[in-house]
Parts: structure tokens; sequence; C-alpha cells
């Protein structure tokens, strides 16, 4: 196996290379005078070559040096792994109008045209429409290395789940942090604008509440989250969310809404956060995925 970091591979490149004790290489990009970027491969020493790169912002960019990796890659027949650890695009998984592109049926298809017979990614939004690409595919789910993460932060915590959809994820996150969870009624128009209806049980007073998404992406959801747990007496307020998109003021946003701590992984890189490194997490995919090739 050999790993071939691309730019945007924020250090996991590195970490699951000295995990897998594989070879590691690194893409050289170089940009024309118009800005278009032209891809070069180094020499690599094995066949299976491990592609990291992540999609984050600009996404576009990002996704398209990945996919001139891999196509000339696929002209040196090599068998090829993409490892994005934030798949952008995920979140348009269905047409919710009609004539909508399916984004990540779009970005699956150029990923397998490319050359890309296996695929790694952590927590997608939701993993079922990923059956698109086939079943040489691994989901890491880094949860609980978050969990751990920020349990060892915080003494006094409890989990908020900001809606429906993050519950069970709470839940699995209260059990490992040996601590209770609630969650949030979340209702988003059709503007983008976030209001939280309820709440359903747990008692905020004195508490660290930490609230945990998938993405934290223009930080509404977990600014009206924390509004919400103030409200109910929280002690203090913190965020964690697997992939930090922290998309136009999300940091300011969060900080005004009074959320003393970002915490995060390194899917994307953020200064502003404290962030675990879940190259282990992704590194045991890897392995689960050669086996199925
Ligand atoms: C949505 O269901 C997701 O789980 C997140 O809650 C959402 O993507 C966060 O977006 P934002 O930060 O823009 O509110």
């Amino acid at each position: 196996m050999f790993i071939l970091g691309g730019t945007a591979s924020n250090g996991i490149d590195i970490h699951v290379s000295r995990v897998l004790g594989a070879d590691l290489g690194k893409v050289e990009t170089t940009k024309f005078p118009d800005g278009e970027i032209k891809v070069k491969v180094p020499e690599i020493s094995d066949n299976h070559v491990v592609i990291v790169q992540s999609t984050y912002y600009p996404q576009e960019k990002n996704l398209f040096e990945l996919l001139l990796t891999a196509h000339a890659l696929r002209d040196m027949n090599a068998d090829i792994t993409a490892v994005i650890p934030y798949l952008a695009y995920a979140r348009q998984n269905r047409s919710f109008y009609q004539g909508e592109a399916i984004s990540i049926n779009a970005v699956m298809d150029l990923l397998k045209a490319a050359g890309v017979t296996s695929l790694v990614t952590v927590n997608p939004h939701r993993s079922g429409p990923l059956r698109y690409f086939g079943s040489r595919i691994a989901i890491t789910n880094a949860e609980s290395t978050l969990a751990k993460w920020v349990g060892k932060k915080l003494s006094n915590p409890m989990v908020l789940a900001p809606d429906k959809g993050s519950l069970d994820m709470a839940k699995g996150v209260a059990e490992m942090m040996k601590c209770d969870y609630s969650y949030l009624e979340k209702h988003r128009d059709t503007y983008g604008t976030v209001s939280i209806r309820m709440t359903h049980g747990g008692n905020f007073k004195g508490k660290e509440v930490v609230i945990f998404d998938d993405i934290i992406s223009t930080g509404s959801t977990i600014e009206q989250a924390a509004r919400y747990a103030y409200s109910e007496g929280a002690a203090s307020v913190s965020a964690a969310g697997i992939h930090l998109v922290m998309a136009d003021d999300a940091v300011g946003k969060l900080k005004n809404a009074g959320v003393d701590r970002i915490f995060g992984t390194n899917t994307i890189p953020c200064e502003k956060a404290d962030v675990v490194d879940i190259s282990e997490d992704i590194a045991e995919s890897i392995r689960h995925v050669a086996e199925i090739r």
C-alpha cells in the first residue's frame, strides 16, 4: 500500500502512513496563469495507492485535484482507494425540488470515472445515499474518538443534540462520557433560518452543556441551541462537531451566543477549535476496505 497525500489532506496522510507502516508520497500541484491546476504524482512503491484528500473549501478545487490525481494513477494501472475525510456535496443527497441535481451521486460518478475503486469517508450527513458508490466503501465513525476527547476536558457535562437527526449520536456520546443527554426540536425555513421549538427533558441547571452535531456549517443550529441551553440554566455551553465547516462568520456567531469552546476533528482545518486527530479511525477503515477489494 502507498499513501499519497493531496494538498488538502490536513496532515491525515502523514499520520495514516505511520499507523499503517506504508510509504508516503505527496501530490505536486502547480497553477497555470489562467488559474487551471496541473497535478503530478510521484513515483509509487506499491500498486495499491491510497489518495488522502479532504474536500473542504475551496471544494471544487480540492475535488478536482483529487480527480486529476486519480486519473493520473489510473493511467499507471494503479488500484485506487480515495480517502476523503470531509466529503463535500454529501448533504445534497436527493432532489429536494424537481430539477435539482443529486450532487453526491455526481461526485461519486466522477470518482468512479477517474478510476477510484474504493472509498473511505468520515461520518457523512447520511450514509445510505453513499451505497450508490457500490460495495467498496468504508465509513469511519469518529464519534467515539471525539467523545473521549471532549470528555477529558469537561467535569460536569451534559450532552445536547440540536435536532432529532443527531439524537442517536448524542445518546452514544453521552454513554461514553457517562453523563445525561437531551435533544431539541429544530425547524429550518426555506431561507435557512433556524428556530428551536422545544426540548425533550433533561436538567440543564449548572451543567457544562456540550452540543454535539455531525456538521457545524453556518453555525445557526448551534447558535440557537446554545441560547436555549442558557435559557434553561446551563453554566456553560460548548460545541462539538465531527466536521467543522465553519462557513461565513460561524465562529463569531457561536461566540455571540456564549459558546465558549469548539471541539472537532481534523477532517477540516480549524484554528479556532480544539481538534482531535482521527487518523487511527481512518486507518482502520482503510484496512477494512482493503480486505473487501
Ligand atoms: C443538519 O441536519 C446537520 O446535522 C447540521 O445540524 C447542519 O448541517 C448544521 O448546519 P448549520 O451550522 O448551518 O446550522
